[in-house]
């Protein structure tokens, strides 16, 4: 079982993950209103797969047999001008993620809590992946500028994302 503070933290990465999934299909949403119809499926992609993530820590508390508490997701914005400015967005928000995974294995480490440390390093890699994925689009945009011809391509590109 895990410790009660242990079981709060990860109760609160299961709520980040669902507001990731939120944020970024609420970028999904507001490509398709701006005609982006690639970067809105890269970003559809992206909140499915930042809903698994909180499946994966949901299905962890309660292998440990512990609570799973679903606190209310936050609003999350509306509104980006530029596809730039969106994915700018984007990996600011993945590098916080990264710092809030960060922070739950250090928390393990103090717990001595080696079961949530093992499961943890899982999210450590894929952190490393997300912030890499979100900063290469965003310097391909920033190349790009305000070539229409160029942003059309990416976005044809982005578009290709699997499910
Ligand atoms: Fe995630
Ligand atoms: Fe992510």
């Amino acid at each position: 079982m895990l410790s009660k503070k242990m079981e709060k933290a990860l109760n609160g990465q299961v709520n980040a993950e669902l507001y990731s999934s939120y944020l970024y299909l609420s970028m999904a949403a507001n490509f398709t209103a701006q005609n982006w119809v690639g970067a809105a499926k890269w970003m559809r992609v992206q909140a499915g797969e930042e809903f698994k993530h909180a499946m994966r820590f949901y299905d962890f508390i309660l292998a440990c047999n512990s609570k799973v508490v679903l606190d209310p997701i936050a609003k999350p914005p509306t509104q980006w001008p530029t596809l730039l400015a969106a994915f700018e967005a984007a990996y600011a928000h993945e590098q916080k993620v990264t710092g809030l995974i960060n922070g739950l294995v250090e928390l393990a480490e103090d717990e001595k809590d080696h079961a949530s440390e093992a499961f943890l390093q899982w999210f450590v890699n894929e952190q490393v992946e997300e912030e890499a994925n979100a900063l290469h689009i965003v310097q391909q945009l920033r190349l790009i500028g305000d070539s229409k011809g160029s942003l059309f391509m990416l976005d044809h590109q982005l578009g290709k994302r699997a499910e």
